[in-house]
């Protein structure tokens, strides 16, 4: 039987990975396509070299755009290989505009969308990812939540049919390749850092970026904040920085952009920092699970489990409440298992199979 699978932007080629892998295992065919969403050799090959994701069968190359015509053009490759390849099953993961096209094309040529990470909700419309999940979930015909909170959206939202809550597979790709990240990862010796001397940041939401006030609060607090701070770039951030701040080394010595970095070594930066200060949804469930504070740099989050057991503070982009977030942190006493058990890949990939057959 055959699975056509979406992907195009950085966070789902981590989610891909076990699936892809256990899809494989199980003896599915997997026809693979990337959109081309993200296009930078340190955006997308190096997750496909390190993580071992098999090559794509089909690289679209669409880039990037303004969002109605980066989805469109995604719409029409996928549908010309929806036409082609006739798949059983196409299946979508997290919220991009990857994630969309593939709902939209699946559903206009009625193949059943099964889609990864259900259910999450910011409950912030101005976010061009909520969107495009709530359009997915609703033209989904299997739903695999990571928690029991994503699987209570959609049922508020009328859908608990085909609805499975399986756990993460963010969280089944950081139990398989932590290992390999110890044995690999030579980058805290390459920048000459210590563990546990510096906090790692991340920057690339909208809200963030193309706001100045915001990314000007952000890299004041960072620049108060006096400590070694290791932040890897996402590209549409590299321009805004730079219109912001001429010169970073003047501007804040302890502060070192470096460009967006591989999977193994992300998952070293985030062990051995004393805490991540993110944007990123996937960074703040990867902080939780290494038991690092997590500062989160938005409004809201959708990960909201990090939140309630106090692993992780909402400060958005507010100079004052970044501060006072890490001097006032205190360690949490528990961090309950609400992620799955590292197995959601497999478990997708068995409900599939189940489907496939009846
Ligand atoms: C996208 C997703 C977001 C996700 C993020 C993960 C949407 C709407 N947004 O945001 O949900 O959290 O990916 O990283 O789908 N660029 C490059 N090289 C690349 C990729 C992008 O230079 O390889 C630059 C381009 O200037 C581009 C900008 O980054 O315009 C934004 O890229 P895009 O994929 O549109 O959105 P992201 O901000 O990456
Ligand atoms: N990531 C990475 N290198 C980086 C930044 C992020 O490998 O320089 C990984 C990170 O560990 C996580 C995923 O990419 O697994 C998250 O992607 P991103 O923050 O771009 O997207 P989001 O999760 O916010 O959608």
């Amino acid at each position: 039987m055959k699975i056509l699978t979406v992907i195009g932007a950085r966070p789902q080629f981590v989610k891909a990975a076990p699936v892809s892998k256990a899809l494989r295992a199980a003896g599915h065919e997997e026809f693979l396509v990337h959109t081309g969403q993200h296009y930078d050799p340190q955006m997308s090959q190096i997750f496909f070299d390190e993580m071992g994701i098999p090559t794509p069968n089909v690289n679209l190359e669409v880039g990037s755009g303004l969002h109605g015509w980066q989805t469109a053009q995604m719409l029409m490759g996928i549908e010309s290989l929806l036409l082609e390849q006739n798949p059983d099953w196409i299946l979508l993961y997290g919220d991009t505009n990857s994630t969309l096209a593939g709902a939209l094309a699946g559903s206009k040529l009625q193949i059943p969308i099964a889609h990864v990470e259900a259910g999450l909700r910011s409950f912030n419309r101005d976010m061009p990812e909520e969107h495009n999940r709530v359009l997915a979930d609703h033209a989904s015909d299997l739903l695999f939540c990571p928690t029991q909170v994503a699987a209570s959206h959609l049922a508020n939202e009328g859908i608990t049919r085909g609805v499975h809550i399986v756990g993460d597979v963010m969280y089944d790709a950081v139990l398989a390749f932590s290992a390999l990240s110890e044995e690999k990862s030579t980058l805290l010796t390459s920048l000459n850092i210590a563990p546990k001397d510096y906090s790692l940041a991340t920057v690339h939401r909208p809200a963030n970026t193309d706001n100045p006030e915001n990314l000007h609060a952000i890299f004041e607090a960072f620049r108060e904040l006096d400590e070694n701070i290791i932040f890897p770039v996402h590209p549409r951030t590299r321009g805004k920085i730079a219109d912001l701040i001429d010169n970073i080394e003047e501007f804040s010595p302890k502060l070192r952009l470096i460009e967006p970095v591989g999977y193994l070594d992300m998952l070293s930066l985030e062990k051995n920092a004393k805490r991540i200060l993110t944007d990123s949804g996937g960074i703040q469930k990867e902080a939780y699970w290494f038991q690092i504070p997590c500062v989160t740099l938005r409004e809201e989050t959708e990960w909201v489990e990090t939140v309630e057991s106090g692993w992780n503070t909402l400060v958005g982009a507010d100079k004052e409440k970044i501060l006072s977030a890490v001097e006032n942190w205190i360690v949490p006493k528990k961090r309950p298992n609400v992620y799955g058990d590292g197995h959601a890949a497999e478990k997708i990939v068995e409900i599939l199979g189940v489907k496939i057959a009846e």
